[in-house]
């Protein structure tokens, strides 16, 4: 038997709602399984649990969540309540950055029930490999002066490692893929860090001569995204380039409710932690429309985390079939609920058992 115990923390917003619906799905699975067995520690870190204490998280937060073979997260931020990088740098950073989840797996792909907003879907199927610990995002810079004269600084920060690291994580996935890295770029318009991004790229593709490359500035790989996504296998690209590429991907698979993502440490001294591309969706918090199929395809990414690849499948599968039975959420076109999207997902995997 193998026993997982998994630190929950649903977060703000419908994070509420999409993660109790993903711990079903995944006891379901357990259920029918046998052979998996899974212990849910919930944690109330999120911007309620900040107004109550003055921080997201409790000081020994990061203690508590080493223990444990995972997190799973639902969505932080609650702009009315706290600043949203008050929030952001208190609890989702900070465990990225703490806990070495350098890498960042953003799937998309054609998904069978679902109306692209492409004229031309054309089957497409890439993983965006997202540098997840530095580039853009620092805290590196200030603000001087004020009023009329006010600036403000901000250093991107990448390292040779940093950047290496998530390249050879991007060839190595195209070597079980068909075999093709994408590198998103913008070395003609920022001085410093992109060249040297190109630069490491160009070293880096020498070790995978049976890997095909290309690279594209951001701008024209964004127009690609939607006029060919069909070209891409493997994207990889710096932290910020691949945040806005993976809403992106959601948005040409049919909603960013169903995009799922894993943040992964390489070196096994923490926890990976898994959660979906999208954020808190304040505007359709509460209703029980959220989609949950970001957060459940998530849990999918979890399960292959841990070397149930064949239940990951299973789990896809059953989550596109009741899709394509047009159980579907209202931002994909249906009118079904959270709960009932969830529930129908259930009951097929329950019938394979
Ligand atoms: P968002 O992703 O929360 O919402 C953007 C739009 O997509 C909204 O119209 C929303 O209703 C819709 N949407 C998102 N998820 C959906 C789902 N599962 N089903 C149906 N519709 C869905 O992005 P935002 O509005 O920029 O951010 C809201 C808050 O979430 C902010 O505080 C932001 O910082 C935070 N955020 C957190 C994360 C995270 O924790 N990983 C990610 C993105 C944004
Ligand atoms: C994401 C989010 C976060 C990011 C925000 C909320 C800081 O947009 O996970 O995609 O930019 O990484
Ligand atoms: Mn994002």
């Amino acid at each position: 038997m193998k026993q997982l115990e998994i630190a929950v923390i649903p977060g703000d917003g419908i994070g509420k709602e999409v993660v109790p619906a993903a711990l079903d799905v995944l006891r379901t699975i357990a259920e029918v399984h046998g052979g998996l067995q899974f212990t849910f520690v919930e944690f109330p870190w999120s911007c309620d649990y900040y107004m109550e204490h003055g921080k997201m998280m409790p000081d020994d937060g990061l203690q508590i969540l080493q223990g444990f073979a995972a997190i799973f997260l639902g969505a932080v931020g609650n702009p009315k309540l706290v600043p949203d990088h008050i929030s952001l740098w208190g609890l989702l950073l900070k465990i990225r950055r703490e806990f070495e989840q350098v890498i960042n797996i953003r799937p998309a792909k054609f998904f069978r029930g679902l109306q692209s907003p492409l004229a031309n879907p054309n089957d497409f199927d890439f993983i965006v490999v997202r540098e997840n610990s530095e580039g853009e995002y620092s805290e590196i810079g200030g603000r001087i002066h004020r009023g009329d004269d006010e600036i403000a600084i901000q250093n991107a920060v990448f390292t040779r490692k940093g950047t290496e690291r998530a390249m050879r994580y991007a060839f190595e996935l195209a070597k079980k893929r068909k075999r093709h890295v994408t590198s998103a770029t913008k070395s003609n318009g920022i001085f410093h860090t992109m060249p040297f991004w190109d630069e490491v790229f160009a070293q880096v593709k020498q070790d995978y001569p049976e890997v095909q490359t290309d690279s594209y500035h951001i701008d024209a790989l964004a127009a690609f995204f939607v006029t060919k996504p069909h070209l891409f296998d493997v994207v990889v690209a710096s932290n910020l380039f691949g945040d806005i590429l993976t809403d992106l991907g959601g948005a040409i698979m049919g909603s960013i409710g169903i995009a799922p993502a894993a943040n992964i440490n390489l070196n096994g001294k923490y926890p990976s932690m898994f959660e979906p591309v999208h954020g808190s969706a304040p505007d359709i918090y509460g209703k029980g429309i959220a989609n949950p199929i970001g957060q459940i395809w998530t849990a999918k990414l979890m399960l292959d985390h841990f070397g149930e690849d064949e239940l990951g499948s299973v789990l896809l599968k059953t989550i596109e079939d009741v899709t394509a039975d047009g159980i579907k959420t209202p931002d994909i076109g249906g009118k079904a609920t959270t709960r009932e999207v969830t529930d129908e997902i259930c009951r097929r995997l329950r019938q394979l058992a």
